[in-house]
């Protein structure tokens, strides 16, 4: 993942409603729609902090862009979070996804039970990479820039 010099990649947005299949999958995920001039990184899987702004609460998180292709959904490149602690719906809410690794990229899985198990492990991993340094740095940052946005 590509850093400036001085702020982890991160992207801010709302929250808005998907095709509401998640939940059946046990994987509910935020949807967020990309303020426009956000840095969007390519389709692929990550591990990621979420920072709700109205609160400044952070959550640990899972994300997802890329056009669902084991759904067929379109072409479109969706983001999606999926909060490993938190299971509120927080839709209209603005929030900020800070990355701190791409773990794989996008498949086409045979069937939705396929994409669940590769799911559940990419969590496990994304478990890890928060709790490393480089996790530790990247909430750090994030919360900086938060305190700054808050106090201006
Ligand atoms: C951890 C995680 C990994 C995912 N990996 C893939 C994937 O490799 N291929 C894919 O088609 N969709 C993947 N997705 C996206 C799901 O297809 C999507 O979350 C699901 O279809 C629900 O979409 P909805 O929120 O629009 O209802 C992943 C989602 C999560 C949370």
């Amino acid at each position: 993942m590509r850093d400036t010099p001085t702020v982890h990649a991160h992207l801010t947005g709302v929250v808005v409603h998907g095709a509401g299949r998640g939940r059946g999958l046990g994987f509910p995920t935020a949807n967020v729609a990309a303020d426009p001039g956000s840095l969007v990184p390519p389709p692929a899987i990550y591990s990621g902090w979420v920072l709700r702004h109205s609160t400044g609460a952070v959550h640990r998180g899972t994300i997802s862009i890329g056009s669902n292709p084991t759904f067929c959904d379109t072409a479109d490149v969706h983001v999606e979070v999926y909060c490993h602690d938190m299971s509120d719906e927080f839709y209209g809410e603005r929030v900020g996804l800070w990355f701190v690794a791409r773990i794989r990229d996008t498949v086409k899985f045979a069937s939705p039970d396929d994409l669940v198990r590769a799911a559940r492990q990419d969590v496990l991993r994304s478990e890890v990479l928060l709790s490393s340094d480089r996790g530790r740095r990247v909430l750090t940052d994030a919360l900086a820039l938060y305190e700054k946005t808050v106090s201006a």
